[in-house]
């Protein structure tokens, strides 16, 4: 274990980030000074009114999208949850379809499963062995009942990116073949800092963000709406967000959020460069000093920041505890929000076996990240490897 005062080397970018000290500063007024609750009249909730408008206007210059298409909710399960449950509720009856992939994050898996329970069907579409679906095999498989689309923008556990303006496409125009009316949601989580957010390229109805994989703060998420498109709430109550999130607004958090999307952006091209060269130096250095490990993942499409290798005959969770022994904070490809240690569903659609699926490690890099840092844990994980060779019943 490090001691308080040497630095962590922090790899887990995709699990959360530090809020960024231009954000908590934007944050800090909003907690103890301007904090009126804006729906009410007097010039201080006028402050806090200011500050909500302010980052619905951040949010949209970054999606291209209208300030009133903005829905501010409490992190990117809600929104996914909003996306999916929200058109499910609407319908005359609790049936229908929703299609979407085996690569899903759970926060779109266990909605849709919840609807399943209800009546509803749903469809998830395979990936190839990088993690990428097939988007006319996506679009095959929509029926005159599919309601709802909803496919990732960049995966949480490989970095590989679909293509969401294409399959978005292909889905729309067979749907149309079909009679169907179909909406198409994408949880681009993973994708805000790394790419465009664009939602006309990537041709969306509902789109979902997260403020802490950003920089900004937990507990703070967005769902664009495009107009026109109806959504049951999930919360009912005072009806802020335009009647789709009662609730009142966690100010501080949106002013966050609005901030920590509005830098992300404006630093996406210069942090691109360097979260290439950082990464190839990772995955080189990988292969070099761990002949028989495997990359997971896409060469080509995929994001800079997030890796994830596979190490024969060992289970992640060893290696974690000996990366965490030398200060390195990594993240097991199986488990990103429990300790479960069964294989990645992910890693197991892209046909890992589950034996590699276990011994999974994905190391994801972020504004802070150094070259001496991958340096490190390029030398942390081939001792640590070599330890457990050494000592093979700390293998299993
Ligand atoms: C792809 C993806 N979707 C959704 C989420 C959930 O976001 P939040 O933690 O804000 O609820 C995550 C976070 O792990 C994620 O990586």
């Amino acid at each position: 274990m490090t001691s308080p005062e040497e630095r962590i080397n922090y790899l887990d970018h995709a699990a959360t980030t530090p809020v960024r000290r231009e954000v908590l500063e934007k944050m800090l007024p909003y907690f103890s000074e301007k904090f009126g609750n804006p729906s009410s009249l007097y010039s201080l909730a006028g402050e806090g009114r200011y500050g909500i408008d302010e980052a619905r206007e951040l949010t949209a210059d970054v999606l291209g999208s209208r300030s009133s298409e903005i829905v501010f909710t409490g992190g990117g399960s809600e929104s996914n949850n909003l996306a999916i449950k929200g058109t499910a509720a609407l319908r005359s009856s609790t049936t229908g379809h929703i299609l979407t992939t085996a690569i899903e994050h759970h926060a779109v898996i266990h909605p849709v499963e919840q609807l399943e329970k209800l009546g509803y069907e749903s469809t998830y579409i395979g990936v190839d062995e990088t993690g990428r679906v097939d988007p006319d095999e996506f679009a095959a498989a929509v029926r005159p009942d599919t309601f709802l689309a909803s496919v990732m923008l960049v995966n949480n556990e490989v970095g590989t990116i679909q293509d969401v303006a294409a399959i978005a496409q292909k889905t729309r125009e067979a749907a149309k073949q079909v009679g169907g009316e179909i909406l198409i949601h994408t949880d681009a989580v993973q994708g805000a800092g790394k790419l465009s957010l664009d939602v006309n390229v990537l041709n969306v109805d509902l789109m979902s963000l997260s403020g802490h994989k950003i920089y900004g703060p937990k507990g703070a998420g967005v769902l664009y709406v495009r107009r026109g498109v109806e959504l049951e709430p999930l919360i009912a109550g005072g009806g802020q967000e335009r009647q789709r999130r009662s609730g009142t607004e966690n100010v501080a958090s949106i002013v966050g959020f609005g901030e920590s999307l509005r830098l992300a952006e404006a630093e996406r091209a210069s942090s691109n460069l360097k979260m290439t060269d950082l990464s190839t130096r990772l995955i080189e250095g990988v292969s070099e000093r761990i002949p028989d490990s495997f990359f997971n993942g896409s060469r080509t499409h995929r994001v800079p920041e997030i890796s994830n290798f596979s190490f024969p005959g060992v289970e992640g969770e060893p290696i974690l505890l000996g990366l965490d022994f030398k200060g390195i904070a990594a993240s097991s490809g199986s488990a990103c929000s429990s300790a479960s240690l069964e294989p990645s569903h992910v890693l197991l659609a892209m046909g890992v076996s589950p034996e590699l699926a276990v011994g999974s490690v994905r190391i994801s890099l972020g504004r802070e990240t150094t070259e001496a840092d991958i340096d490190d844990v390029l030398q942390a994980l081939s001792d640590v490897l070599g330890q457990l060779a050494t000592f093979p019943s700390a293998k299993n």
